[in-house]
């Protein structure tokens, strides 16, 4: 237990508790905070609505661009990540009835690592558990007040039923989406941008061994399909549906027959089917809120910002938000000057724009929109050209999908 992180009042029916900064969310932009600051010294409480068992079987997105993975090394959680995760030297875009590949170790030197979130987010508790941080799971009733003060404060009832106050120097709100932060701010204070996409994606985990080597994102005029993978006996597929679609419309037949029509290749391509696992479908959106910062409450990963699936960004995001955030906490802790803390929101903005652009570009690459004419397919198809041949087109998505170096 931290010391200052102890309950100094014990009253009836209130417990009082002091922290420095107070993380509100358990996913992978709180738990890498809550991480990067407990290596400086800086005291944290992270709060979380779900359960240590749920958070941790989550089944997310699963690639992890470069930057990622050099922190989550550096920093010294990387190691089964190391071990388990599958090094890849780029993607394959399939149209055409032909694979082509994007090797990105030859065309920038870089590669990207296949790694289920919830297993990243397994080896962060496991971490920070480790090394005696609280983190509370299953609370409730959380509400935030005193942001626009220098000693804002965090309310909620404890998974014991006991109601406690968190006081805290700063609030990092890195409670997802649908969260209770990024509502806490005055709606005058935040400009919302935002674009929902006409389709979702059915998503099946399936005990199955992949048969193609990379991550493959195919465009059909059927509609697109991702054939991704969590192990070398573990299929991560999807396929894009309705933005309504009802689950119960597609049984594990239609599911295995409309990805494998998907994903035909002239040379023949058949997927290895087995026992799905898991599935589900994620809604497209792209959404960004300005600033990332009220007071002395942070936004970081998708309480700030949402991007379709399609460039593999969600999480890679919040990492790197995080980031920026832990290296300016550390400096507001340690010396008192705002500097940093101050440039926060902007900062990061410039890298989430150019991850949402490039989001939305892949997503408008691939997919089939409803209603599309013939003009508008011919320039998918004269894109998907284009990035497969030109060394500099090839490149530069080397370069978003891999990852854009921090603070760029
Ligand atoms: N109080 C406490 N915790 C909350 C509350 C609340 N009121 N509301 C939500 N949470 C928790 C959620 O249960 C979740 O565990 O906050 C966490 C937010 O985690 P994520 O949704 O994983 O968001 P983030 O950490 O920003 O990571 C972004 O995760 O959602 C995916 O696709 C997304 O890959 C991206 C990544
Ligand atoms: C995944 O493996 O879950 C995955 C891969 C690539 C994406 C999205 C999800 O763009």
């Amino acid at each position: 237990m931290f010391p200052a992180a102890a309950a100094v009042k014990k009253g009836a029916r209130v417990e009082v508790m002091r922290t420095q900064v107070a993380i509100v969310g358990a996913g992978p932009a709180g738990l890498v905070l809550a991480h990067l600051l407990s290596r400086t010294g800086i005291d944290c409480v992270v709060l979380e609505a779900r359960s240590q068992q749920y958070v941790e079987q989550r089944v997310r997105a699963g690639v992890l661009e470069h930057p990622t993975v050099q922190l989550l090394c550096d920093t010294g959680v990387g190691r089964r990540l190391q071990e388990e995760g599958l090094s890849h030297r780029g993607i394959r875009l399939r149209f055409d009835g032909a694979d082509h590949l994007l090797d990105f170790v030859a065309l920038i030197g870089r590669s990207i690592t296949v790694y289920g979130q919830q297993e990243v987010v397994k080896d962060l508790i496991e971490a920070r558990l480790a090394a005696g941080g609280p983190v509370f799971f299953e609370v409730g009733g959380v509400r935030l007040s005193g942001l626009d003060t220098d000693e804002p404060e965090v309310a909620f009832t404890g998974g014991d039923g006991v109601e406690r106050i968190l006081r805290a120097e700063v609030v990092a709100g890195c409670d997802g989406f649908h969260g209770v932060c990024r509502p806490s701010v005055p709606t005058r204070h935040l400009q919302v941008f935002e674009r929902e996409y006409p389709f979702a994606w059915l998503g099946i985990l399936a005990k199955a061994a992949p048969v193609q080597p990379e991550v493959t994102y195919a465009y059909s005029d059927r509609g697109f399909a991702l054939a991704s993978m969590r192990s070398t006996e573990i299929s991560r597929l999807y396929l894009q549906v309705g933005p309504d679609e009802a689950l119960d419309a597609w049984p594990d037949d239609r599911i295995w027959e409309e990805l494998n029509a998907r994903l035909a290749l002239d040379a023949g391509f058949a997927l290895n089917e087995g026992p799905v696992l898991e599935r589900g479908v994620t809604t497209m959106r792209s959404f960004v809120v300005e600033p990332m910062r009220y007071g002395r409450l942070f936004l970081a990963g998708d309480a700030a910002h949402i991007v379709p699936p399609t460039g593999a960004k969600g999480m890679n995001l919040a990492v790197a938000d995080v980031a920026v955030l832990a290296e300016a906490l550390e400096r507001f802790f340690a010396t008192g000057a705002t500097d940093l803390l101050d440039g926060y929101s902007e900062r990061c903005l410039r890298r989430v724009w150019r991850a949402e652009h490039f989001s939305w570009w892949m997503t408008s690459m691939l997919h089939l929109t409803p209603g599309a004419d013939a003009f508008e397919r011919r320039l998918q198809l004269a894109q998907l050209r284009y990035v497969t041949s030109s060394q500099a087109a090839a490149k530069s998505l080397a370069e978003n999908y891999s990852g854009l170096p921090y603070g760029s």
